[in-house]
């Protein structure tokens, strides 16, 4: 059973027990800005989980977009990765410990609508008390009538209680260990069983948590409302488990991409252990910077970026140690855009575009790392590297610390890291002062001229997919006072005389006196009403659509976005196409301004 199937097997077996499936978000949280990257299921669902009600009802499944990098010096065992998808079944305050025990249950060994894994290589864990809640007796009783006594183990809060953070919905969980070994481990003691554990033999596939308390400042501070019940699966690691693999790079998640890699490297496929763990690195840094690139992420030294551009420079120095072609990584991603087509659309569509930004930043690394190493080498005759240094190499030279770091420590020298905190928080606040100004949606500022040309875009974005088809959709924008610049999937030249009718489609609109009005609806309506938008999975449920219609009816355009617009387009004057170029492969660009 590959990946695909998996998935899908999933979301239709709780489609048929009552819930709605509803898409992943974008990996990019929407309205929380206290996590850089969703990093479970549950994350977008917290106002749900705290008593708002959901558009889709009481019961919801899915497959969302997670990216975890705390573990990124694991990456390269058997079972960490910083992308995954996390298969998720929700209760907002429908069904609680009953259901959705039996549900994993027979979700994992079902032949016919689940996983047919072996019941008798699970294990399970089940809370054991503490003083904000007590040993969790009835989940116990439960996982009693599926599985023997002797393999259900009572554990600590640090193992059985979850919370997304400091703050938010959380409580005990249940969670099932898969046995991955050949031999099979058989009936273990609980000592026995996290021997199992450590070495990996046995891997944690599911997680149910039964969430009915709310923490607050880090301390557990009442009941919620309602009590949910949110429950975690890393598709990465039951697609393992499902084929009797003991390793997730062994999975047709990965494989794809680890052949490719041993074809690009110089000595071919790695077989020695230091290289293995290297392309290892190569293929997850990658595949989570392709997967962060298609919704959005562009490598920068804050925040988001900065994690994406600390993912490609690693994966860029572990790909040399395996010998692979200078500007090669980029080739992977039509592998990694492969596997998600028809699952993240995004992902294909900006193929050429994430293609581009790859080969990019492995271009500028490449040149600071030539321009930085002798400034390094320097550095090294030292014992240690001081704050102020490390940052320099940081801000001047884009040597993310960990990057310091690790080679320092190849060459025995330590980093003052507390130091280089220091600096880089002095740095932040200057960033924040600056990105006051910034605009959502690649706005310079809401000028009135800025906000002619954002109109302007939207009409020439209808008039592009009216005139060369459906498949054009937006891949970048970038307005100034000046001008629109506007990059969008379409793998050719587009001839002079379409972009007339473009044009002229766009000064219609404009000559027309057509208002601007902005309606909310769900996003599946929209969908389903053809509004146009590339990154519908970024966009909450509710969204708000802008569409330009004519006095007399005319719609000229209908596209999700979150302004700023005119209201009307009687004065923002002629549009003109003044320039049409290649971008990157499949993605063209156009400047245009209004005269
Ligand atoms: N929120 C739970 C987890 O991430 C299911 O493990």
């Amino acid at each position: 059973m590959d990946s695909r199937e998996i998935r899908q097997r999933f979301l239709a077996f709780f489609e048929k027990r009552g819930h709605a499936v509803i898409p992943s978000s974008s990996l990019v949280p929407e309205n929380d800005p206290s996590v850089l990257f969703n990093t479970a299921g549950m994350q977008p669902l917290v106002p749900y989980l705290m008593g708002t009600p959901h558009p889709s009802g009481k019961r919801l499944a899915n497959s969302q977009k997670c990216v975890r990098t705390q573990d990124i010096e694991e990456v390269g065992d058997k079972t960490h990765d910083t992308f995954f998808e996390m298969l998720g079944n929700w209760s907002l305050g429908d069904y609680f410990k009953e259901d959705a025990i039996k549900w994993s249950f027979e979700f994992l060994t079902s032949k016919e609508e689940g996983l047919g894994l072996d019941p008798a290589r699970l294990y399970v864990t089940v809370f054991e008390g503490n003083d904000d809640a007590p040993r969790d007796e009835e989940a116990f009783a439960i996982w009693k009538k599926y599985m023997p006594e002797n393999r259900i183990y009572f554990m600590s809060a640090k193992s059985n209680w979850w919370s997304p953070g400091d703050n938010g919905p959380c409580g005990p969980d249940t969670e099932m260990f898969y046995d991955v070994t050949e031999r099979g481990l058989g009936d273990m003691t609980k000592d026995e069983y996290m021997t199992a554990d450590n070495r990996q033999d046995i891997v944690e596939i599911w997680n149910d948590v039964f969430m009915e308390y709310e923490k607050k400042s880090g301390r557990v501070s009442g009941r919620l409302a309602m009590k949910n019940v949110d429950t975690g699966s890393g598709l990465e690691r039951v697609v393992m488990a499902t084929q009797g693999k003991d390793n997730v790079f062994y999975t047709d998640l990965f494989l794809p991409i680890m052949q490719k890699i041993g074809d690009l490297a110089a000595g071919g496929q790695p077989t020695d252990a230091k290289n293995i763990r290297a392309a290892r690195i190569v293929a997850d840094h990658v595949r989570t910077g392709v997967m962060m690139i298609a919704d959005g992420v562009r490598p920068s030294n804050t925040d988001q970026g900065y994690i994406l551009r600390r993912l490609l420079r690693r994966a860029v120095r572990y790909a040399d140690m395996l010998g692979v072609g200078k500007g090669m990584l980029s080739e992977l991603v039509p592998i990694i855009a492969e596997k998600y087509k028809g699952i993240y659309d995004n992902v294909s569509a900006m193929e050429g575009a994430i293609v581009k930004e790859i080969w990019e930043e492995e271009d500028k690394f490449r040149k600071t790392l030539e321009r930085g190493t002798k400034e390094l080498t320097r550095l090294f005759e030292e014992k240690i590297i001081s704050g102020e240094d490390a940052f320099r190499l940081f801000s001047t030279y884009g040597f993310p610390i960990e990057m310091t770091e690790e080679l320092a420590a190849e060459q025995g020298v330590s980093v003052d890291r507390a130091q280089f905190d220091i600096e880089f928080k002095k740095h932040q606040a200057l960033s924040r002062e600056g990105s006051g100004q910034k605009f959502k949606g690649g706005l310079a500022d809401a000028s009135e001229k800025t906000t002619k040309l954002h109109t302007a875009t939207h009409l020439m974005l209808a008039g592009l997919r009216k005139y060369l088809g459906e498949g054009v959709h937006q891949a970048g924008s970038n307005i100034t006072e000046e001008r629109l610049r506007f990059d969008f999937t379409y793998p050719e030249k587009v001839p002079r005389e379409i972009l007339d009718k473009v044009e002229a489609y766009v000064n219609e609109a404009i000559s027309k006196g057509c208002m601007v009005l902005i309606e909310q609806m769900k996003k599946e309506e929209a969908k389903a009403k053809g509004v146009e938008g590339s990154f519908w999975e970024k966009y909450p449920d509710v969204v708000n659509v802008y569409s330009v219609v004519a006095p007399d009816g005319t719609a000229y355009s209908a596209e999700l976005c979150g302004g700023p617009h005119v209201e009307q387009t009687k004065n923002m004057g002629h549009f003109k196409i003044i320039k049409e170029e290649a971008s990157s492969s499949g993605v063209r660009r156009i400047k245009a301004v209004l005269a």
